[in-house]
């Protein structure tokens, strides 16, 4: 019997979700329990840090559609309706339209990626997401050439989301990748995590993870996508462009205006344990540093 979890929230999703992992799990022959066996398939490209706990992951949250504090969103965002869910893909591209997610889903291998996450506030986890990589869907709805920037944006439901209620941000969240970083494999939209569906607090159905940048260019609940020619505005960067660039890679170099990002606390080390030294690209550089070159990262920033 399988044990109870988010799935059983949104059955149908999570009858995709298992099919696929087992179906991927399968194929490479291995037994055992579900996570043992996504777990080995993600290797490649995981960290082996070890991971964040779940009550961790889902408990200590930004996404300020449902509020502004930590603990937020794992109280607010249970009333959010991920099925139906559809994700418009439009702009520069072959075959543009609304994507049902139980379409997109059948058309990917989901695998475990375990990745740091740096928030710009000084913060960092580690979370085995679940997902796919962005490429896979960006190439299927056709690439235009003339496509530069990938534009992303969150759905808005103020009924259900009482953050939208005031003004925190410009809503919709909006968010940007050039188009280099977008097909790089590091590059995942994720639809769960330890092996479950995506906590909606965690950004259910679906959200980006770039695991080089800072949190906040990892938007969550996805619901259009669209390819451009010229750079698209961002939520964070039109609240305050001084304090937060298009590009946000992770950089102890450059400080944030109002406090350094030379170091880190990992969520759950304890209060008083020592901070961690914050690397650049979060320790990704030997994948995604040559996606720079020529670039000047103090100005790019
Ligand atoms: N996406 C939306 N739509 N709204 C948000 O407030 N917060 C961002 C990012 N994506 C945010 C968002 C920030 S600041 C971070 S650090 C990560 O989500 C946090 O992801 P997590 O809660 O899964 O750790």
């Amino acid at each position: 019997m399988r044990r109870l979890g988010w799935s059983d929230v949104t059955p149908r999703a999570d009858w995709l979700n298992r099919r696929q992992i087992l179906a991927g799990a399968g194929a490479l022959g291995l037994a055992g329990p579900a996570f043992a066996r996504i777990e080995a398939k993600a290797s490649r490209f995981s960290t082996d840090e070890k991971p964040n706990s779940f009550e961790e992951i889902s408990n200590y949250n930004n996404f300020y559609e449902f509020g502004l504090d930590k603990g937020d969103p794992a109280q607010n965002a249970g009333a959010l309706t991920v099925d139906p869910w559809s994700v418009e893909i439009g702009g520069l591209v072959e075959r543009p339209g609304s994507y049902p997610l139980d379409d997109i889903l059948k058309g990917v291998t989901l695998e475990e990626r375990i990745y740091r996450l740096r928030c710009v506030e000084g913060w960092s986890m580690v979370v085995p997401w679940i997902g796919f990589e962005l490429r896979t869907l960006l190439e299927r709805a056709g690439v235009q050439p003339g496509a530069r920037f990938v534009a992303f944006e969150t759905l808005v439901r103020p009924e259900e989301m009482p953050g939208v209620r005031s003004r925190i941000l410009d809503w919709p969240y909006r968010e940007g990748l050039r188009i280099d970083e977008a097909m790089h494999p590091l590059t995942i939209l994720a639809t769960g995590l330890y092996g479950e569906e995506m906590p909606k607090q965690n950004g259910a159905p679906i959200r980006l993870v770039v695991p080089w940048k800072y949190g906040f260019k990892s938007i969550k609940s996805i619901v259009r996508i669209s390819l451009v020619e010229k750079m698209p505005a961002t939520s964070w960067n039109v609240q305050n462009a001084r304090e937060y660039g298009f590009y946000s890679n992770v950089n102890p170099a450059v400080d944030h205006p109002r406090w350094s990002q030379a170091s880190e606390r990992r969520i759950g080390s304890g209060f008083f344990a020592p901070r961690i030294e914050t690397q650049l690209f979060n320790g990704y550089g030997d994948q995604v540093a040559q996606l720079y070159a020529g670039q000047d990262l103090s100005v790019d920033f």
